[in-house]
């Protein structure tokens, strides 16, 4: 006899494509996964990241699908769906609950002056990449758009909407918004009236962790093939649900999402406020905060050296032998030191920065070297923010790491000595999707009255490799010495002002 089924899906609404999981919460693991890639709108005026949010849709409708038609999965076994999606975006609608314009992005930063002006209005760092200053800039450039607007919500909020028809928040990404009090997981009207004094009333309520979002309506049943009525978490920001996925649900693991950007979070049971706001506040979605950094410089940055050194047939140069190359060179690439600032910079806040190089002599310019200075240049950036955290107070006992480049051998060397922790990376690379699923396990069980830690659901799934890569002393204290003059050639190349919109200060 077959047993009853206990399948959740999880969602990953992202930047560049969006990723499901069905996973097996009786059993522990994944048991089917699909994917969609899509990209920016093309042709807008510098500094502008752009999507619509009926890019999402579409792909959420294509996704489920491929992953219903995986063998052996049948529709009705799954109980229940949680969605990540990408922070900060901006998502507007009319009174119809029509979409008024583009989503602006987290990586938008056309709106650096906007931020800027708000940091000295409130008095204190609102990052380029938040919300607030995309709002202030629709309020500003498009007042007519602006005037239309009745709902303001976030990606993952959106799609949510979308699936039940319900329109709310949840702390964790309502966190990353810039109008929100993270000590009392509540928006700050006073903050919202600021940046427009429309805004306060343009916001959905919001949902404690562990409640369900609505049950999945009749549209939402049909554009995903479930059944309708099931229920929808609260979903959360990707970082939020990857640190469901990723064990970052308990003090001292710290999680490292190594994309062509990059985060870098953990999981604390109070709030930890840094004063210069550089390591942003966030909640998490499950009751906690989520103390942050973002960096929009990660494997973009090898990237380019891949293309740089193309082949004849265009095709960038390959990973593994470029690594291979690239471990032979010496750690500190004898003085060839990169500033990796090539998109901007969120942490440090230099938004409008490019990337500088130092040290070149004669043979510095090989793709070996110019490969490993890339990585050592975005992970002494991420050095620097551990260190960051750690002056707060935050525990950094281990880090896992997610993303693209998280099975790099000499990437992860490389931040195990600028960390000083055990590096691990983990068997389920989709984490934020993962963290869906898991969240809406957490959300069914709870709703039917067991009293359960999230932990304990997440457990099972989340499993370290067993190779962790160890720091090695002399490998750290080199690193340290190289942290140090990298922040020093931060702060005399860019300067208080920096090109950034922000003081770009350096702890
Ligand atoms: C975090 C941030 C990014 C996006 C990526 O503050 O802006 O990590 O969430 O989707």
């Amino acid at each position: 006899m077959s047993r009853v089924s206990d399948l959740f899906l999880g969602l990953d609404v992202g930047t560049q494509g969006t990723k499901a999981v069905l996973v097996d919460a009786a059993e522990g693991r994944v048991v089917a996964r699909a994917g969609v890639s899509y990209g920016l709108i093309e042709g807008l005026p510098a500094g502008a990241a752009e999507q619509h949010p009926h890019t999402w849709i579409d792909a959420v409708g294509r996704v489920v699908g491929e992953l219903l038609a995986a063998p052996g999965v049948n529709a009705a076994d799954v109980r229940g769906l949680g969605v990540s999606g990408q922070q900060h975006g901006l998502v507007v609608l009319d009174e119809h609950d029509e979409v008024v314009r583009p989503a602006k992005l987290w990586c938008d930063t056309s709106t650096a002056a906007e931020a800027r002006a708000l940091s000295r209005e409130v008095g204190r760092l609102v990052p380029t990449g938040f919300t607030a200053p995309k709002v202030r800039w629709m309020a500003r450039h498009e007042p007519d758009l602006w005037a239309r607007v009745r709902t303001v919500m976030l990606p993952h909020d959106y799609v949510n909407f979308r699936l039940t028809g319900r329109k709310c928040a949840e702390a964790g990404d309502a966190s990353g918004t810039g109008y929100f009090d993270v000590q009392r997981r509540d928006y700050d009207y006073g903050l919202a009236a600021e940046v427009d004094d429309r805004l306060p009333d343009l916001l959905p309520p919001l949902l404690g962790p562990g409640e369900v979002a609505g049950p999945l309506n009749p549209a939402g049943a049909a554009l995903l093939g479930l059944s309708a009525g099931i229920p929808v978490a609260t979903g959360g920001g990707d970082n939020m649900l990857s640190a469901i996925g990723s064990g970052a649900t308990r003090p001292g693991v710290v999680v490292v999402s190594l994309g062509t950007s990059g985060t870098m979070f953990t999981h604390c049971r109070s709030p930890v406020i840094d004063p210069e706001g550089l390591i942003a506040p966030f909640c998490d979605s499950i009751g906690g905060w989520l103390p942050l950094l973002c960096v929009m410089n990660l494997t973009g940055v090898t990237e380019e050296v891949r293309a740089a050194f193309a082949g004849a047939d265009g095709e960038p140069a390959d990973l593994e032998q470029l690594t291979q190359q690239a471990s032979l060179v010496p750690a500190g690439c004898d003085g060839l030191m990169w500033l990796p600032y090539l998109q901007g910079e969120r942490v440090p806040d230099l938004p409008l920065a490019s990337g500088t190089l130092f040290g070149i002599r004669p043979g510095s310019l090989r793709r070996e070297r110019l490969f490993r200075a890339a990585m050592e240049g975005t992970s002494l950036n991420l050095g620097w923010g551990a260190e960051r955290l750690r002056k707060l107070g935050v525990r950094v006992d281990e880090v896992r790491l997610v993303g693209g480049a998280a099975r790099n051998p000499l990437w992860r060397r490389i931040l195990a000595d600028v960390l000083a922790a055990p590096v691990s990376c983990l068997e389920e690379p989709e984490s934020a999707a993962l963290g869906g699923a898991i969240q809406a396990a957490w959300t069914v069980r709870r709703a039917a009255g067991e009293e359960l830690d999230v932990h304990a659901v997440a457990e099972p799934f989340v499993r370290p490799s067993a190779d962790v890569t160890v720091p090695e002393q002399e490998g750290v204290e080199l690193y340290r010495a190289l942290g140090a003059r990298f922040r020093d050639a931060v702060a005399d190349t860019y300067g208080a002002s920096g090109g950034g919109s922000g003081p770009g200060r350096l702890g």
